[in-house]
């Protein structure tokens, strides 16, 4: 790609999933003016830190484990909300480094996550028919013409939400909260008592062990600050590029554009056309970025997304995350992993398992099976180990919150009990425990892999 490259390049190409319905253009304007005046919520360093720990995931020596809402909301801004998705991420943590052996790289859906492109610009109710609901830094979720059209006022909302919760997850982060002394206070009430609490207890009791163990020969927390606090990054899908652009900007160290309202930014199956406008903001900003790749890419087409986005195969700068549903993985999977394995790509292969196994429940709620969850990322890790590509990892739709939206799981929830505590603002998304759940199914997988190969996972 020759094109030269500005933050607002990405405007001469054609834009999928971009508002265009403003009433007055000049109020956006000025809201993003009002945005590009706004301190950054991420360092640029911070983003070089994580593209470094990324190179590691794709080298093999790492585990990338991503996950948070759907779609963040205002309604469900809570200080309780962001601890409990972030303390269900260092359990899951924990479950995936103690099995695995390796560092497991913490990345949060959070501190940025709402927009989100929808199947139809529009949706009609009793012969109603109103724009779709694009996510709460686009327009209200309610069903009335005036929440449904798009406000400029909130990307200034979002924005400020972002750093509020980006600030306490610092906090959390390096404040204390993290302390793997902590380990037994981050059960989730509604987990402790189930089957997946058990386990994780049994596990932090082994690992309270060794920390006692480890403090009697003097590995402390002063002498190892690390035992006590953790690196957390924030990610989101760049899908609003007026909002992106407006908090793109150089990085004084390097002289590089960064998009500084996240760590890492990931481009949408929807939007990833090689000539779209996603793919433009993309490829010009040196953060991380993230990539989903579902059944209808073909290996030639990936391999021009790869060039285009990383044309220096820089390891860390590009993760692929494989959502093709279970059904579908087996025939898609093989031959992409093959493709970048053989062209020497260094990059992360990793999996999301919930967007290709969505489906509608008799009752009309949207729901995912979460055995077809399950069954998707064995799948992925065992083609992965069949092609000799590292698993990397996952990136998970969950909440902390007791959320009755996928089915299945230890506690077998079934369609009837979809409605009791139904919450998302778009997709249904794992509670702590099925993601719990899932951690552990990872980790035993990512455990034969390193007792079948303890020379590779030593390195
Ligand atoms: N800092 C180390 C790490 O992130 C150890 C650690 C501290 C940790 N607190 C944690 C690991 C919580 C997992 C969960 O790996
Ligand atoms: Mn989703």
């Amino acid at each position: 790609m020759t094109r030269r490259w500005t933050p607002g390049s990405w405007r001469e190409q054609p834009a999928k999933h971009i508002p265009s319905d403003y009433p007055e253009p000049a109020e956006l304007a000025r809201a993003e003016a009002e945005l590009r005046r706004m301190p950054p919520l991420v360092f640029a360093g911070e983003a070089r830190r994580l593209k470094s720990l990324l190179a590691e995931v794709s080298a093999g020596r790492a585990f990338l484990l991503q996950g948070g809402d759907c779609a963040e909301s205002f309604k469900e801004f809570s200080a309780d909300n962001i601890r409990d998705t972030f303390r269900l991420i260092l359990q899951m943590a924990v479950v995936l480094t103690f099995a695995g052996g390796k560092p497991v790289v913490k990345v949060g859906r959070m501190a940025g996550q709402f927009a989100k492109p929808r199947s139809a610009p529009v949706e009609t109710v009793d012969g109603v028919t109103l724009p779709s609901y694009r996510g709460d830094n686009i327009n209200g979720m309610e069903f009335t013409a005036e929440a449904r059209t798009p406000d400029p006022d909130r990307l200034i909302k979002s924005y400020a939400q972002s750093s509020a919760t980006l600030n306490l997850l610092r906090a959390f982060a390096g404040g204390g909260y993290a302390d793997l002394h902590n380990i037994h206070r981050w059960t989730l009430g509604f987990v402790d008592g189930s089957p997946q609490g058990a386990r994780y207890r049994e596990l932090s009791d082994k690992i309270s062990e060794a920390l006692t163990f480890m403090q009697a020969i003097g590995v402390t927390p002063q002498s190892h600050p690390d035992l006590s606090r953790v690196e957390f990054f924030t990610s989101h899908e760049a899908l609003l590029l007026g909002y992106e652009e407006a908090l793109t900007r150089v990085d004084s160290t390097s002289g590089d554009w960064y998009d500084v309202s996240a760590h890492l930014i990931w481009i949408g199956e929807r939007t990833r056309q090689l000539d779209g406008a996603h793919v433009e903001f993309c490829r010009g900003v040196k953060n991380p970025i993230g990539l989903k790749v579902g059944p209808s890419l073909e290996p030639d087409d990936l391999l021009a997304l790869i060039d285009a986005l990383n044309p220096g195969d820089e390891p860390g700068r590009l993760t692929l995350y494989g959502r093709f549903g279970a059904d579908k993985i087996a025939a898609r999977l093989p031959r992409l992993m093959r493709a970048t394995r053989d062209a020497g790509r260094r990059l992360v292969w990793a999996i999301d398992p919930m967007h290709g196994n969505t489906q509608v429940a008799a009752n009309g709620y949207k729901t995912r099976p979460f055995d077809r969850i399950l069954a998707e990322v064995k799948s992925f890790i065992e083609i992965a180990q069949a092609e000799g590509v590292h698993p990397g990892g996952v990136h998970l739709e969950m909440t902390g919150q007791n959320v009755t939206e996928c089915l299945g799981g230890a506690r077998a929830l079934v369609e009837g009990e979809l409605a009791q505590r139904y919450d998302t603002h778009c997709d249904p998304r794992l509670n702590g425990e099925q993601a719990l759940e899932l951690a552990f199914l990872v980790a035993e997988k990512l455990k034969a892999e390193r007792e079948a190969s303890p020379l590779r996972a030593a390195q």
